[in-house]
């Protein structure tokens, strides 16, 4: 049985003022009429998977739930985070917990906040994996480049890329400085990571235990200690404060030699900031995007969005903009300069 692990903890900060602290991208309608997460939720649903488990923080934990509620999907467990630690500790929590139960689970690890518009050309690269991860391998999907991303992890390939079929990967390099970045673009052999992880739980387990072991203890005691609550179960906050703050990438993937990837070309997007929202809405011939109240005349290359019911946007002569208006906030931007809303927000935060 496949297990789908959805992470949906993190916070977004490049979205604001759509995504906030307290209600972050995943559980807002970015694109379309449902949420990030309800999609991702529905994405791996049917025949094929369990049902979902879910990984969060306190303060999201009834926002899942009324979520998943509104979509039909039960979920499996909800794993409360006492506090978030990054990728790692909650992907290896999940799995801890899911081998009590189930010696031969593969899990299905992905984001809640990404864009995957065929739904059904995914599930079919899911199943092209699988017997790659019931051997033991730690199986990724990659998406062909288009720019030298130093956002992104990169997957060089050990073999031809085609589209679903798995390929052993040479090395995973996270997060690259921008001219290694382009030296990978440039030879050609490389796929960016999508974040989306296939194995069995047993198998990520054993590569925590070889390329991050002090994670193990901690974490492992989150779980055998964990407490349910109204259908939640909470991780122990003591233990799983002692678990150190890293990605899955950095601590496993950048590591372990037992990786495949399955190469994904139906369309993808991490929706980074607003300009890859810009993008995903849909642009007319111009590159305008519009959603809300908003009206543009004569601009070219910009995103206008009223998130706030009764303010109209209304743009004149604009080029290459970003402007998001919400009833407490507004962004308005130079699109070059879309990611660094991200500093824009901590520097709010600062003022307090
Ligand atoms: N539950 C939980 N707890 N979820 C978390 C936490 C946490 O502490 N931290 C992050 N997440 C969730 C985020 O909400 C997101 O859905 C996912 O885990 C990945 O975390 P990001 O923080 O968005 O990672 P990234 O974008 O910097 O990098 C990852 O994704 C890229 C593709 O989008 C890496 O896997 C890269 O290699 C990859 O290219
Ligand atoms: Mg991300």
């Amino acid at each position: 049985m496949i297990y789908p692990i959805l992470l949906c903890g993190g916070s977004g900060t490049r979205l604001w003022p759509l995504s906030r602290r307290s209600y972050p991208k995943q559980f807002t309608a970015l694109i379309g009429n449902e949420s990030l997460f309800q999609a991702s939720a529905k994405r791996l649903s049917g025949p094929d998977f369990a049902r979902p488990i879910l990984v969060t923080g306190s303060d999201f934990r009834f926002i899942v739930t009324e979520q998943l509620q509104m979509i039909g999907i039960d979920p499996g467990v909800i794993l409360i985070e006492p506090e978030a630690r990054n990728t790692a500790p909650a992907v290896l929590a999940a799995a801890l917990h899911l081998v009590q139960t189930d010696a031969e689970a593969l899990m299905l690890v992905a984001p809640s906040d990404h864009v995957v518009p065929d739904a059904a050309a995914f599930r079919a690269s899911v199943q092209a994996g699988v017997s790659a991860a019931k051997a033991g391998q730690l199986v990724t999907f990659g998406i062909v480049p288009t720019r030298a991303e130093t956002g992104y992890g990169w997957l060089e390939l050990g073999g031809a890329c085609t589209a679903g079929v798995p390929v052993p990967l040479r090395r995973f390099v996270e997060k690259p400085d921008a001219p290694k970045a382009a030296e990978m673009l440039a030879a050609g052999n490389f796929l960016w990571n999508s974040g989306i992880f296939l194995f069995r739980a047993q198998s990520i387990i054993d590569a925590f235990a070889a390329h991050a072991p002090d994670l193990i203890d901690p974490v492992s005691r989150s779980v055998s200690e964990a407490r349910a609550d109204l259908g939640f179960l909470r991780l122990d906050p003591e233990a799983f404060g002692a678990a150190r703050e890293i990605s899955i990438d950095y601590a496993v993937m950048e590591h372990a030699q037992n990786l495949t990837v399955v190469p994904f070309d139906a369309g993808w997007s991490d929706l980074g900031g607003w300009d890859a929202v810009a993008q995903e809405m849909g642009p007319d011939v111009r590159g305008v995007s519009l959603s809300g109240q908003a009206t543009a005349l004569d601009c070219d290359n910009t995103l206008l969005r009223s998130d706030s019911e009764g303010v109209e946007l209304v743009g004149i002569g604009l080029q290459n903009i970003i402007a998001v208006a919400m009833n407490d906030a507004v962004l308005v931007a130079d699109r070059s300069r879309a990611q660094d809303v991200k500093t824009a927000v901590a520097a709010l935060k600062s003022k307090g």
